[in-house]
């Protein structure tokens, strides 16, 4: 991995404190690929490729967590020919990154629903998970076939099911039910593509996270796009309820 990359004239000594866990909505792939004439899958693929550098800068910089949108389980929607070739753009990312990403002591963890997913792309995410899973450098949590509240659901019916007593029910306890039990909550969620919500995306762990939005289609938004995300979050003064002493 390189070292060096053009601060595009910012102050990046700004950046005293990244954050541990980065959340990112990738949005924008499809209006990126309309803008070029071109279909809306060329707009993922351009997404997924675009997942490289900015894991790498993120190791860079030294987030220790970041979590991708992928797939809401509310894109199920879109045309079915959109649905079956993001599918097929995850088999094949892992087909041909899955290597590359392990010799860099990336760690893939998958966040969302199995159900669903064709059993042949449930195997390769499994393997993906085995495969990675000593890796301590950065992880890559991929929120796939993912929903916010799918999540709380899936929580819910797993702590009935180990017969959890009502007073035994903590925020803590319930965090550890989440997919993404185990993982701090995220402390920044950047978005991309110009809205400003939050479409589902860790809707329990974002209580406290930080937002930042820019209206970079997610194929455009690169080292330098992420490190003035990272300045604005060192401007940020986060309270958590606090008044904080001066
Ligand atoms: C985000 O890009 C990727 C997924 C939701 C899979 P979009 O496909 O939503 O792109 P826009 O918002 O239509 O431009
Ligand atoms: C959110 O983007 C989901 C992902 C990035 C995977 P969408 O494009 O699906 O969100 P909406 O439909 O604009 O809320
Ligand atoms: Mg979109």
């Amino acid at each position: 991995m390189n070292d060096e990359v053009s601060t595009g004239g910012d102050d990046v000594s700004e950046i005293t404190a990244v954050p541990y866990h980065l959340g990112i909505i990738m949005d924008g792939n499809g209006r990126w690929a309309q803008a070029r004439g071109l279909p809306r899958i060329a707009g993922h693929q351009a997404g997924v490729d675009n997942i490289k550098r900015i894991l790498e800068h993120c190791v860079r910089r030294g987030v220790k967590v970041l979590t991708v949108y992928a797939f809401s389980t509310e894109n199920w929607k879109r045309p079915q020919e959109e649905v079956s070739g993001l599918m097929r753009l995850l088999g094949l990312t892992i087909q041909r990154q899955l290597k590359e990403l392990n010799k860099n002591g990336v760690r893939i963890l998958h966040s969302g629903r199995m159900e669903g997913i064709n059993p042949h792309l449930q195997k390769q995410i499994r393997n993906a998970l085995e495969v990675t899973k000593d890796n301590d450098r950065i992880v890559l949590n991929v929120a796939f076939n993912y929903g916010g509240r799918a999540e709380i659901i899936d929580a819910v019916r797993h702590m009935m099911q180990d017969r959890v007593e009502p007073d035994a029910v903590t925020e803590d306890l319930f965090s550890s039910y989440l997919y993404t039990g185990g993982i701090p909550d995220p402390d920044l969620i950047i978005r991309t593509g110009g809205e400003w919500r939050l479409s589902n995306f860790l809707i329990w762990q974002a209580a406290y996270a930080e937002y930042y939005t820019t209206p970079t289609y997610w194929p455009e938004f690169d080292e330098v796009e992420l490190d003035k995300a990272f300045i604005e979050y060192n401007h940020r003064e986060r309270r958590f309820g606090r008044v904080l002493q001066k």
